[in-house]
């Protein structure tokens, strides 16, 4: 191959070789008009927001200070797991729940994809840590993108830049993340606000612990230290090194004798993660404080307990239902500026709205830009529009958030939307038992649909899109990390459902902030100072056992959220064996045996 002379491309800040051989390879690959290497600055980062203000891609706000929306292309709206692959060597190492193709094809098929891709563009070079800088080893990686939008989301997302290339150093370690919008300019074309291609590919390779994304502008589909590190290639890593990736929140309970517990939950996306990580107890003298809000990094301390980190900066956050009165630390957080919107809508005063966000807009230009009134039926706001914000902004942020040792889990919740089956609260019976609860989470799709059981679909600890090897073997990671941990150190798991409905069709139970009283009997069960009854499922605390002072909501209703209805149950029996067959060989016997311990416990 001919050497290419790229600006910027010998300018590089580092003398790593692995990473400067990389990246002249991609560059020679992808012909950009020039390469910059991101540094993180203050300086960096308004050049990049002032250059996408030019370009049309954002709105600078006007009630937020350094603030902006940002409209996507109609087709490029969330994540796209039906283009998304697990390219292991073997099938088999992929699973059923994954897209596989042969990694050796996979690359000769993208290769041409990239091939002149940035034609037109200019490369960034964005070195990214997850996790604290200071974590011993450190989680490295570096993103290649031809986007601005993904620079500017990494700084709010990520640690990056010029501190991360030090300590990278000479010869560190680093995930090498290939990142393409797929849209080259020719000379004199005029690019469009959200560049990206109708083919996309959001590509892992497990083994080389690399990732290659093309043609979408998207969130989880191109900030690739979220989703496809921190949870796809990082679960694989785990595997072999004996930790674990979840799709988790981590909050801090602090009681009114001042006692604290951490807390870890999975719930499938939009199942309310942000806002239990945010929750404003209802409870006197309870507080919680924040640590992540959808991922952690759970590994074994020194003594024994099992420590979470969450290894992002910001939140990447469902825009629509949140408001003052459901999520006000959230509120909190955006208020203070320094946020992108994506696809949500803008008032005739330069600020963003949202559904059920405060205030009764007359007049506003929706997520496709197209004017809206009250009276026009459609949403404003995309429903998967979000907000990306740092969490430093957070008024309730545990000052711990930021230690690479992390913090020692008492707790691991597994939750997800059910109308009816799954009471409100319910704690295994031991740690294979939670293994079984999390292996069969289960969720419905959306909340509107009718109340019909072909509605639900497993998403096993909430990791279903995420999980970067064979579903199966992901199982049996959990049981042998409960086996090689001393049982009376292991967090204990619970598995929540706050979307149990009446017939009527009304929730019932009032969530969000009244959540502390279910997470108060939690820390009273882990203190040996509540009740639970031994039901066919797990131990389920009667209305009695949780803290109700102070609810509006009738008892009855309480009584009903927390029922175990044994016919209800005996029909979900089937569902769990059509999920357990649907994983196949790879099934750990453990979990059969769990399946067989319920039937026999339900009579059936
Ligand atoms: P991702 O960020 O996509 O992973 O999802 P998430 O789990 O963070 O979801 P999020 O917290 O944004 O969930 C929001 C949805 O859950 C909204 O529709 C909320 O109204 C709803 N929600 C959250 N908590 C509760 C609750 O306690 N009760 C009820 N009824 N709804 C809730
Ligand atoms: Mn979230
Ligand atoms: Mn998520």
């Amino acid at each position: 191959m001919t050497a290419l002379t790229i600006p910027g491309l010998d300018q590089a800040p580092t003398t790593h070789e692995r990473l400067l051989s990389w990246v002249r390879e991609v560059a020679e690959l992808t012909t950009p008009d020039q390469v910059v290497w991101c540094d993180g600055s203050q300086q960096e980062w308004q050049r990049m927001t002032d250059r996408l203000v030019e370009a049309g891609t954002f709105t600078r706000l006007a009630k937020k200070p350094n603030s902006f929306y940002a409209a996507s292309d109609p087709s490029d709206v969330a994540r796209v797991e039906e283009r998304t692959y697990i390219c292991s060597a073997e099938e088999k190492d992929a699973g059923v729940t994954n897209n596989w193709m042969d990694p050796n094809e996979m690359k000769a098929t993208m290769t041409e994809l990239y091939r002149g891709c940035m034609r037109g563009r200019t490369m960034y070079v964005i070195p990214f840590c997850m996790g604290p800088l200071d974590a011993e080893p450190p989680k490295l990686g570096v993103e290649i993108t031809d986007s601005e939008y993904v620079v500017v989301s990494m700084h709010i997302m990520t640690r990056m830049g010029a501190k991360v290339l030090e300590r990278l150093g000479a010869a560190g370690d680093f995930v090498p993340a290939l990142h393409s919008v797929g849209a080259p300019l020719e000379p004199g074309q005029q690019d469009v606000p959200w560049p990206c291609n109708d083919i996309k590919y959001i590509t892992h390779f497990p083994e080389e612990r690399m990732i290659w994304s093309f043609g979408s502008g998207y969130g989880g589909n191109a900030l690739l230290g979220k989703k496809c590190y921190s949870l796809r290639i990082a679960s694989a890593m785990a595997r072999d090194e004996g930790w674990l990736a979840e799709h988790m929140l981590i909050l801090k309970l602090i009681s009114p004798e001042e006692k604290v517990y951490y807390v870890a939950a999975a719930f499938p996306s939009a199942c309310g993660k942000t806002n239990l990580a945010m929750l404003q107890p209802t409870i006197p003298g309870w507080r919680v404080e924040t640590l992540g809000d959808d991922i952690a990094w759970m590994r074994f301390g020194e003594d024994g307990r099992l420590y979470a980190v969450n290894p992002e900066a910001g939140f990447f956050g469902v825009a629509p239902g949140t408001n003052w009165n459901t999520n006000p630390n959230a509120m909190r957080t955006i208020e203070q500026g320094n946020s992108l919107f994506t696809n949500v809508a803008l008032t005739d005063d330069a600020d963003v709205w949202w559904e059920d966000m405060e205030g009764e807009p007359q007049h506003l230009t929706d997520w496709k830009g197209r004017d809206w009134t009250p009276d026009n039926g459609e949403n404003a706001a995309h429903p998967n529009s979000r907000y990306c914000t740092p969490m430093s902004q957070c008024p309730i942020l545990a000052p711990e958030w930021d230690d690479p040792k992390g913090v020692p889990i008492s707790a691991i919740l597994f939750g997800g939307r059910r109308k009816t089956t799954v009471p409100l609260v319910n704690e295994a019976f031991d740690w294979q038992h939670g293994v079984f609860m999390g292996a069969t989470l289960s969720s419905e799709k959306t909340a509107a649909a009718a109340g019909k059981v072909g509605d639900v679909r497993r998403d096993p600890m909430a990791m279903l899109p995420f999980i970067g090897y064979n579903v199966g073997d992901y199982f049996q990671h959990w049981v042998n990390v409960g086996k090689s941990a001393d049982a009376a150190k292991l967090p204990r798991i619970f598995y929540v459902n706050w979307f149990r409905r009446g017939e009527d069709k009304r929730f019932l139970w009032p969530g969000f902030g009244e959540n502390s009283r279910v997470l108060k009997w939690i820390v009273d069960r882990l203190e040996g100072n509540a009740a639970a009854a031994d039901t066919a499922i797990g131990r389920v605390p009667t209305a009695d056992e949780l803290d109700l002072g102070g609810l509006d909501t009738p008892k009855a209703d309480v009584d009903e959220a927390l029922k175990v209805d044994v016919e209800e149950w005996k029909a979900e029996l089937p569902l769990i064996e059509e999920w357990f067959d649907t994983v196949g060989d790879s099934l750990p016997s453990s979990m059969r045996d769990e399946l067989v311990a319920l039937k026999q416990r339900l009579g059936h």
